[in-house]
């Protein structure tokens, strides 16, 4: 998430927010910005990660700006109220997802606050692929067959045994990518038709690079004008595309070249 700072901060700013929740904390590289953003303008940061580094956990204990909830978001979200932004790093799945912005619109409606999120992994690879950190934690009729093993590439919707981009003992893809309640691009897609049908409509701007950040926010809020005429410039930038496209391949190369060397070793 840091390589957005500067989109994310400005936004911050010109929606005035104060109360931030981040969710998907791991080393707190993305919290120690938001907590100073947030210790500026005498607000607070919430993080929620059930298994963030233990550094991490020292470091949020030290900062009194900073409150850490040791949960997955779906059973933290009782315990939050009166949030300016959400920012949302965490299980990078439909069902997590989906849920995770219902909720966060549902406490916005309820406190009377505008919906501002922030989504990591709009793009490729999660963009239409479950990932999952706990695939228990998905209720099986949402959780698709998956594996550890198997990898990721470009123009292939299936997985690659032991090729590609895999999550080993830290996650596991989908086995396919593609149609219903798959991925994060399309959860976001999902929560707005289901918004849409019911008469509320949102602003969503897709940055197509380092894996892609969404910005979902209410037309209603009095900021909701100068954020998308910052994020205009950037939402699906073909140029950022194909920029994107040439750095994927370049890393999934760099994998081949690491996975027949370790061929060659074993
Ligand atoms: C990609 S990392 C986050 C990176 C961080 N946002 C940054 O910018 O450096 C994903 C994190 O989400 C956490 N996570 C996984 N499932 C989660 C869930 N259901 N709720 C909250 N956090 C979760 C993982 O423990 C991991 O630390």
């Amino acid at each position: 998430m840091t390589a957005f700072a500067d989109l994310i901060f400005p936004v911050l700013e010109l929606a005035q927010a104060r109360s931030v929740v981040e969710i998907g904390a791991d080393t707190g590289g993305m919290t120690t910005l938001l907590a100073n953003h947030c210790l500026h303008h005498g607000g607070r940061l919430t993080s929620v990660d059930p298994a963030p580094t233990p550094e991490f956990r020292m470091w949020a204990s030290l900062n009194a700006q900073v409150r850490h909830i040791d949960l997955p978001s779906l059973d933290a979200f009782p315990e939050l109220a009166d949030i300016d932004a959400w920012v949302i790093d965490g299980d990078h799945n439909w069902y997590t997802v989906y849920n995770e912005i219902t909720e966060a619109h549902r406490i916005c409606r309820r406190d009377g606050k505008p919906l501002l999120a922030f989504f990591h992994d709009v793009s490729w690879p999660c963009a239409r692929r479950d990932m999952y950190y706990a695939p228990e934690r998905i209720p099986a009729e949402f959780r698709h067959p998956h594996s550890r093993n198997g990898g990721v590439t470009l123009d292939n919707p299936g997985l690659l045994e032991n090729r590609g981009f895999r999550g080993g003992q830290n996650f596991a893809w989908a086995d396919h990518e593609g149609g219903e309640r798959n991925g994060v691009l399309t959860a976001i897609e999902d929560f707005m038709s289901d918004c849409q049908r019911a008469g509320r409509e949102f602003g969503f701007a897709e940055i197509p690079g380092i894996l892609g950040l969404g910005v979902l926010f209410d037309l209603d809020a009095p900021w909701s004008g100068a954020v998308a005429e910052l994020l205009l410039p950037y939402h699906q930038n073909k140029l950022l595309r194909l920029v994107e496209e040439d750095r994927l391949r370049n890393s999934l190369w760099a994998h081949e070249l690491r996975d027949a060397a370790a061929a060659r070793s074993a």
